[in-house]
């Protein structure tokens, strides 16, 4: 698109406004295998292989009519899925938008292809293929309503969807204005040649602007049938002025067709029609009268108070022969079948003349989906560039909607339904994701999302919210328990902290919050409740366990000197586990409330430990890393060893516990990380030991003393996850 404004600019120094032109035509040949440059036209054609489309497979056309774009086509997958070509425009200028199809292949003659064609939301037209090496064109002139447009194709009905061809044209200044430009594209029905010398069409080079002038020869069933008698064919070679707004090709308007016996008519099927019409009629005098001759005639049909009553007079009407005058019909509603009519006056020597015609339907411009919402989904594609969500094409609502939303079928659409579960994104929510007002339901899980809990307080819609397996981290903000459609909401396996807001424990919403080892409930009543049967069974079973537990742990006392000088000859600390367990078992029941670790980001470990510069241990476990964080707080930073055989969810959970359990024996749990399959727990620093070290032993012992601790704590908590 750049390098299309980058032309216009040179366009502007440029003395040949028909090279402008031509450097700014897009020339799309669907299915070609490479870039070539038409010999007939000159017009540089490429491929769109690969770069400008990734779907479907280029097929050879059987039949073709000669042109290098219709011999072979590109064809779709039949799904429920549009695939759409982008083409760059410059807001506000007005372009011609060719798509043509040639099926050409006589395979599945008794379905033949038929499928719908779209101009961003605006169904364009259906494509019904009924002759295999017809070309369908589907022309449109528009008013570019932004910096690009998409052409789609969709919803086949019957046979493969396909195209052979996508051209785009731009138009000079006010060419095919209308006064409903802001609301309507005109699609074009009908642009006929008249007493044109070949059967062939008018084109680029011709015509700058390449529209497609049909011949008046060319003969198709129920296009221009009803040819009056005494209807004559005229040419002349002489320069016709036709420097008027719609500037049609001099040598459209060097032949035309008269009325010799007074009369001119013709009927043909206008495509997609009834419908209101723009509607122009190019009249030049190609004829030299005498000068007691004159031409002088009136529109007969279709009849319309305001046309068929003024008289026209070529020469005159054009201040000259030889020059075009063009009147137009800004809006004429038409049948189906058009007929129409000119009759000379009775004063008029000699019958009607006229040089060409065109025809365009006007076609209601469908809005958008509401741009706030494809500004959400375009920031929640990019944070998973890789996966197929992030290709799909076109408005995300219409004419299909993108396989991972879901839209409400309103003027504009707006979206209902993301799911991106299990899709690889990475990266924060966009917080722009609060203005998705119509939001149903929401399916971020099993993601890689970090930061905390999405803005959602406007979304009063929302009725099911998963965002469960991901890093997200924070406090639960309050409002969530007075979303007025809650029914579901999923967070477990995150990093969430802080307090459950109390009305999401009602039982009203399903709420699943397991494995957030920062989160706790808010005691209230029930909770209470709740909490006393299961403190009081506890109790039970806890001082059965503390009995059991205390005996084991006073022996394992006595044996720990011994383990510390095993570690010192490198044996595996894993020996003083069993002892342990029981009394961390029997502390565990007391622990809800208390000591929540919170996580701390990588960077922040990182900068603490000056990037993991200082080591202070290494066992089986892994290696600690002093540090001091921002606060002054001295830490252990234990980065775990053999990370990728602990599994998440085991890591998590250790975390869960450890962060609950406090004893004088046991090494305070501060925070957590786990970051790109590393997973590092944070302990408070303890100076040399403690001061019973300090009585007992050697320096270089007590440190080893306390890093047994780390293990002992650690080894604990897995113990208890695994009963
Ligand atoms: C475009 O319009 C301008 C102004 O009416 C005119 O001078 C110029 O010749 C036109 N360009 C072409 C290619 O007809
Ligand atoms: C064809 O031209 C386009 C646009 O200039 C370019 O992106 C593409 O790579 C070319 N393809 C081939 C096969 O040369
Ligand atoms: C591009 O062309 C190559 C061979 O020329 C073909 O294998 C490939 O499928 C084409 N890609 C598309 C998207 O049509
Ligand atoms: C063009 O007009 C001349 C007479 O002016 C005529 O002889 C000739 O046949 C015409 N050509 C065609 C193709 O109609
Ligand atoms: C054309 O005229 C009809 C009837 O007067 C009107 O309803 C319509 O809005 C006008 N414009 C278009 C673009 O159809
Ligand atoms: C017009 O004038 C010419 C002579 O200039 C004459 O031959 C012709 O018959 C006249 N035609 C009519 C319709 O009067
Ligand atoms: C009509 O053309 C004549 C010369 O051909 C010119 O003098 C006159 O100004 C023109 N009138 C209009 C209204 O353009
Ligand atoms: C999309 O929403 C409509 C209602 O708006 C519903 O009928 C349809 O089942 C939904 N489709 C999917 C795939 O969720």
């Amino acid at each position: 698109m750049g390098l299309y404004s980058h032309f216009l600019v040179l366009c502007l120094f440029s003395v040949s406004s028909v090279i402008c032109q031509v450097t700014e035509f897009i020339s799309i040949d669907c299915g070609g295998t490479s870039n070539y440059t038409d010999p007939i036209t000159g017009l540089a054609w490429i491929s769109d292989n690969g770069t400008i489309m990734k779907y479907g497979k280029s097929s050879e056309a059987q039949i073709s009519n000669g042109n290098m774009q219709y011999q072979r086509r590109r064809d779709f997958p039949i799904d429920s899925n549009k695939y759409c070509y982008t083409l760059g425009t410059k807001e506000r200028r007005r372009y011609l938008v060719r798509a043509t199809f040639q099926y050409g292949s006589l395979e599945n003659e008794d379905a033949y292809p038929k499928f719908d064609l779209y101009l961003d939301t605006t169904r364009w037209s259906t494509v019904v293929v009924l002759e295999a090496a017809r070309v369908y064109v589907k022309e449109m002139i528009i008013r570019a309503p932004s910096s690009s447009i998409d052409v789609c194709i969709c919803c086949a009905t019957t046979g493969s969807p396909f195209i052979s061809s996508l051209e785009l044209r731009p138009l000079n200044l006010s060419m095919y204005a209308t006064d409903f430009e802001d609301d309507f594209f005109l699609e074009v029905a009908a642009r006929v040649n008249f007493g044109a010398l070949s059967k062939d069409v008018i084109r680029y080079p011709d015509d700058p602007y390449d529209r497609i002038w049909d011949s008046d020869l060319a003969k198709r069933q129920n296009y221009l049938v009803g040819v009056a008698p005494g209807t004559a064919r005229i040419n002349t070679s002489k320069h016709v002025d036709t420097r008027t707004r719609e500037y049609p090709p001099v040598k459209v308007m060097q032949t035309a067709v008269v009325g010799t016996e007074g009369m001119l008519s013709y009927r043909l099927n206008l495509e997609d029609f009834p419908a209101n019409a723009r509607a122009f009629a190019y009249f030049a005098e190609i004829q030299d009268l005498g000068g007691n001759e004159t031409r002088k005639f009136k529109l007969q049909q279709p009849y319309s108070p305001d046309y068929s009553n003024a008289v026209v007079n070529i020469a005159e009407n054009a201040n000259g022969s030889y020059t075009l005058y063009e009147p137009s019909y800004m809006n004429v509603s038409l049948d189906f079948i058009l007929s129409f009519s000119f009759v000379k006056t009775r004063d008029s020597t000699l019958g009607p003349l006229i040089n060409a015609i065109e025809i365009s339907k006007y076609l209601k411009i469908e809005q958008k989906t509401d741009s706030k919402d494809v500004t959400v989904l375009n920031a929640l594609r990019s944070l998973s560039a890789e996966s197929a969500s992030a290709n799909e094409q076109g408005d995300p609502c219409v004419p299909a909607h993108w396989e991972w939303v879901n839209c409400t079928s309103t003027t504009p659409p707006r979206i209902t339904k993301i799911a991106l579960s299990g899709k690889n994104l990475k990266g924060e929510i966009p917080p722009e994701i609060n203005s998705l007002e119509q939001l149903t339901e929401l399916w971020l899980d099993g993601n890689f999302l970090t930061g905390s809990f999405p803005a959602i307080s406007n979304l009063l819609n929302l009725k099911i919210v998963h965002l469960e397996n991901n890093k997200l981290n924070g406090p639960l903000p309050k409002y969530l328990g007075s979303l007025p459609e809650l029914q579901e909401l999923y967070i477990q396996n995150n990093f969430f902290s802080g307090k459950v807001p109390s009305e999401l424990l009602t039982g009203k919403v399903i709420f699943n919050y397991e494995h957030n080892p920062g989160l706790h409930k808010e005691a209230g009543k029930k909770m209470r409740l709740r909490l006393i049967v299961g403190i009081s069974i506890g109790t039970i079973a806890g001082l059965l366990v503390v009995v059991i537990g205390s005996l084991l742990f006073l022996r394992n006392l006595k044996r720990k000197t011994s383990h510390q000088k095993n570690e010192v000859q490198g044996n595996s600390l894993r020996a003083s586990t069993k002892p342990s367990t029981a009394y961390s078992v029997a502390r565990g029941w007391h622990m809800m409330n208390e000591g929540v670790s919170y996580y701390i980001p990588l960077p922040e470990l990182e900068e603490a430990t000056k990037n993991f510069s200082k080591k202070i241990g290494r066992g089986s476990f892994g290696t600690v890393y002093y540090g001091q964080m921002k606060d002054g707080k001295e830490v252990a930073v234990k980065i775990m060893a053999d990370s990728s055989t602990h599994l998440t969810q085991q890591f998590v959970t250790e975390v869960a516990l450890l962060s609950r359990i406090h004893h004088r024996n046991l090494v305070p749990l501060l925070g957590y990380c786990e970051e790109e399959n590393q997973r590092i727990l944070v302990y408070e620093y303890m100076h040399n030991g403690t001061l019973r070290d300090h009585i007992h032993g050697p320096a270089s012992q007590k440190r080893l003393d306390w890093l047994a601790r780390l293990q002992i704590a650690e080894d604990a908590a897995k113990d208890v996850c695994r009963t």
